[in-house]
């Protein structure tokens, strides 16, 4: 299938990195079409561990990879992740020129509203994010084509410093550590480096895909963090659904494709927001400390609990999914008796997809089906040499949400996968 979407189904972090990965591979393109450094994906391959947060993860691949317009661009880890691995893989990365950029005061912003929000705070990754999407709405913002031209960069960052300054003195009272000479120095500097990158992607994407390449579209972050369909305002700016990438590279509907929804076998959310099935304790601690569920961007310690249907099946419509990526169930081995959430019953009715105001499911409780543990191999290559209770869950969820596990992932290596 010339076009995959790789999306993650839950509240991001459900392993998009190794999945993408894997399907790298056998990629001709890998395209980046929303979120920012936000993101983490973790890739190990032998015995190193990698973590991205702004690269496409198939450059370890050594494929072509693209940065949207739907992107948003910190030029300063882009340098420095390219820097890290330039030594290794080869950097073949086109970044569109109508991408925009994160500039120290979408920092400074993210920062200061967060700690103005007190307790409703949304718990951002601080990396500016928010501030940025909202000044592309505004038409407020720098993009990369800005970027890399000196003199429209110095025109922008004059039109636009002293404004968020103001902001930022006046309406939050924070301190505002740089000058507009600093900002212009500094990234009139990553622009030049930059320079060479700047290619129109929705023309490379579109001709890639006319041309009949394989083209892989990596989503960021997860559906209940999309603007829209997400748990709003605990949500992020982008869109991570499959059809953000549509419009965050600019091309057109396609008639055959592939939607791969990533699933981690549990479920996790860092930051603030709802979290029906939610777990708390010992049993919390151990899938944490086992998953290592804690953020590959800030660090901070996920929250944890079972695998929610209700969530997967709205994800399953919201993207279209053709197939499912199934990671981590390993991080479950050895727990006695595993609960996969069906439903949420509200009011004495059933709920089995989750509403678009996620207020009605607040004081809702999960209906639970329990299974037995499970102990998988980490080398198991063979769905059929799963343990069969693992296969009754992952067949449970498979038949509730009407799409096939195609990837069972068995650990965080790239042979520790099935593939059926
Ligand atoms: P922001 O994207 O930094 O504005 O953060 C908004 C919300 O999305 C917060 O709850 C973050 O923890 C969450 N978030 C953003 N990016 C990721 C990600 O890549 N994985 C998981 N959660 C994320």
């Amino acid at each position: 299938m010339p076009a995959k979407f790789i999306v993650g189904t839950q509240f991001g972090d459900e392993g998009k990195g190794k999945t993408t990965d894997f399907f790298a591979e056998k990629a001709d393109l890998v395209v980046r079409y929303q979120g920012g450094n936000n993101a983490g994906h973790t890739v190990v391959v032998g015995d190193r561990t990698y973590k991205f947060h702004l690269l496409p993860s198939g450059l370890l691949q050594g494929k072509k990879c693209c940065i949207g317009a739907g992107v948003a661009i910190d030029p300063r880890v882009l340098v420095d992740e390219i820097k890290q691995i330039e030594s290794e893989a080869k950097i073949n990365l086109a970044i569109d020129p109508r991408a925009h950029i994160i500039m120290p005061w979408h920092n400074a912003l993210d920062a200061a509203r967060e700690s103005a929000k007190g307790k409703k705070k949304i718990g951002t990754t601080g990396r500016g994010i928010g501030p940025c999407y909202e000044d592309r709405a505004a038409r407020n913002g720098i993009r990369f084509v800005e970027l890399v031209n000196g003199e429209k960069l110095k025109e922008r960052i004059a039109e636009l410093f002293p404004l968020k300054k103001k902001i930022l003195e006046e309406i939050y009272g924070a301190k505002v550590d740089f000058t507009e000479e600093g900002i212009f120095k500094q990234y009139s500097e990553l622009g030049k480096q930059l320079l060479p990158l700047l290619s129109d992607v929705s023309i490379e994407v579109s001709n890639a895909l006319k041309a009949g390449k394989e083209v892989l579209f990596e989503g960021a972050q997860g559906t209940f963090l999309d603007n829209d369909f997400g748990t709003y305002p605990f949500v992020t700016s982008s869109h991570p659904i499959a059809g953000g990438a549509f419009t965050g590279i600019g091309i057109g509907l396609l008639k055959e494709f592939e939607v791969i929804g990533i699933v981690k076998a549990y479920t996790t959310r860092v930051g603030s927001g709802i979290f029906p099935t939610e777990l708390e304790g010992k049993l919390a601690d151990r899938i944490r400390e086992t998953g290592k569920e804690f953020g590959t961007t800030t660090g901070r310690p996920r929250r944890v609990g079972w695998l929610d249907l209700v969530l997967l099946r709205t994800a399953v419509r919201l993207n279209g999914l053709t197939g499912i990526a199934l990671t981590k169930p390993d991080v479950l081995n050895g727990i006695e008796e595993l609960k996969v959430c069906t439903a949420y019953e509200c009011n004495g009715k059933e709920m089995k997809e989750f509403p678009a105001d996620w207020h009605a499911v607040e004081n809702c409780k999960p209906v639970y089906k329990t299974f037995k543990g499970f102990n998988i191999a980490p080398e198991t290559k063979d769905f059929d040499e799963l343990p069969q209770e693992a296969k009754d869950y992952i067949g449970f969820m498979e038949e509730e949400l009407g799409v096939p596990a195609k990837i069972i992932s068995t650990g965080p290596k790239r042979s520790q996968t099935i593939l059926r």
